[in-house]
């Protein structure tokens, strides 16, 4: 596939100048950067096609012949059970002329593409194809899907288009994800509810608007924002993306658990306790004391993503009384406070698009969509130096207005103690 046209010129690079300042000097990124189906190119191949990508739950799969073919930026893909237990990704295109092989989700024995039908086992290897036999030097060996890697932590299957990327955990370690969310143990926890929706906006106005923690206590207020003390609000810049631990009330009607807290935060946390962090390029996971709800995005267009929002439970929940009409209020909680967040993100796309769209100022509350919008850029433009003089900037400013607000002794805040208690 060719590489997008796009080039990061002079121009571009002085109208981005003010999103590059540090924190208080700077503005929110133009806004053709959410609407330029050129960018949108160049932001597959930089991004989408380098970057891990959270693709659903090992626990989605159970069995052999588990599949899904879902489409990321454009690009089909496969993921599916394989006979010997081991998870598969591979590119959803056939090796005759690309039709997609599969289609939706279930469960098969064999792929067939439904064109011509050649036929795929479920380690992407042809098995057969019709009225090849007189083809000259045909090779079956040589018509495998194409493979793409794909790895799990946490129980979250992700998969890399780009066959020399480093190793998920590596990637992962880069912010800390490992470290701050392992006490959550989200490994030990089951998926209880997925919600799916296309949101008419641009990919990047999803992981921001789950960073901005300006605006909580605006939308959620009747929801879950009643509680939502910013004063204290702390963000750990990390090299790409931040944690977070706060105070805020759990994902359920009036913030009043129905499960309690999940067994392994037993007497480590109180019921305010809340927490974040973000997996570069578009996933979100928050904590409560009694679940874990990742939110992750996936680019259709340029003006469209599809967002998936996982609600999970520890596993022992399951089986107990009344689990299935407690787990609707929490399910239908979360669809109304992601309502309150779609119609802004909407809204958002609509607004950046008008011709009077300027960008505005970012204020300490958007301090890790700074950090995002800077590590986007870098991305794009690809210029370490910059970025690394840039990221410890960020993270110095972070850390001094952390210290100048909490003081020393709550310096590392809930991670720190959980890491003390272990
Ligand atoms: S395109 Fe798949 S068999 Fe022809
Ligand atoms: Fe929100």
């Amino acid at each position: 596939m060719p590489a997008s046209r796009f080039r990061v010129d002079e121009n571009i690079l002085s109208e981005v100048a003010q999103t590059r300042a540090r924190l208080l000097e700077s503005q929110h990124l133009p806004g053709w950067f959410y609407t330029s189906p050129e960018l949108f190119e160049h932001e597959i191949d930089t991004i989408f096609m380098k970057e891990w990508l959270c693709v659903g739950r090992l626990e989605e799969f159970p069995n052999a012949g588990d599949y899904a073919a879902i489409r990321i930026a454009g690009e089909p893909l496969l993921i599916c059970r394989g006979n010997s237990g081991e998870m598969n990704a591979f590119r959803n295109v056939c090796r005759h002329r690309g039709v997609e092989v599969a289609s939706g989700e279930g469960n098969l024995a064999k792929f067939t593409c439904p064109y011509h039908a050649w036929v795929y086992d479920l380690e992407g290897n042809l098995m057969g194809a019709p009225h090849v036999k007189e083809v000259k030097s045909f090779d079956a060996g040589n018509c495998s899907l194409p493979r793409v890697r794909l790895d799990d932590w946490g129980g979250y299957i992700f998969v890399n288009f780009d066959p020399d990327c480093q190793d998920l955990g590596d990637y992962l370690d880069e912010d800390d994800i490992r470290d701050f969310a392992a006490f959550l143990q989200p490994e030990n926890t089951r998926l209880s509810h997925k919600f799916v929706v296309d949101v008419p906006c641009n990919w990047k106005f999803v992981p921001e608007n789950l960073m901005d923690m300006y605006h909580v206590g605006v939308i959620h207020k009747e929801s879950f924002g009643g509680h939502f003390p910013v004063a204290n609000f702390r963000f750990n810049l990390k090299k790409h993306g931040y944690n977070a631990t706060y105070e805020s009330y759990t994902m359920a009607p009036k913030g009043v658990t129905l499960f309690g807290t999940m067994p392994w935060l037993r007497g480590k946390v109180e019921e305010l306790f809340a927490c974040t962090t973000w997996i570069r390029p578009t996933m979100n996971i928050f904590g409560r004391h009694d679940l874990i709800q990742p939110w992750v995005a996936h680019p259709i267009d340029e003006k469209t993503t599809r967002v998936t929002i996982y609600t999970q439970l520890p596993e022992e929940y399951f089986d107990t009384p009344g689990f299935d009409e407690k787990n609707k209020i929490y399910g239908d909680f979360i669809e109304q406070v992601a309502t309150e967040d779609l119609a802004m993100l909407e809204s958002l796309q609509n607004g950046v698009g008008s011709r009077a769209f300027e960008p505005g100022p970012t204020v300490k509350l958007e301090r890790a969509i700074h950090h995002l919008q800077n590590y986007y850029l870098d991305r794009l433009m690809q210029n370490d130096d910059t970025a690394r003089a840039r990221r410890q900037d960020d993270c110095r400013d972070a850390l001094a207005e952390a210290k100048a607000s909490h003081g020393e002794a709550r310096d590392g805040g809930y991670s720190k103690s959980f890491q003390a208690a272990e």
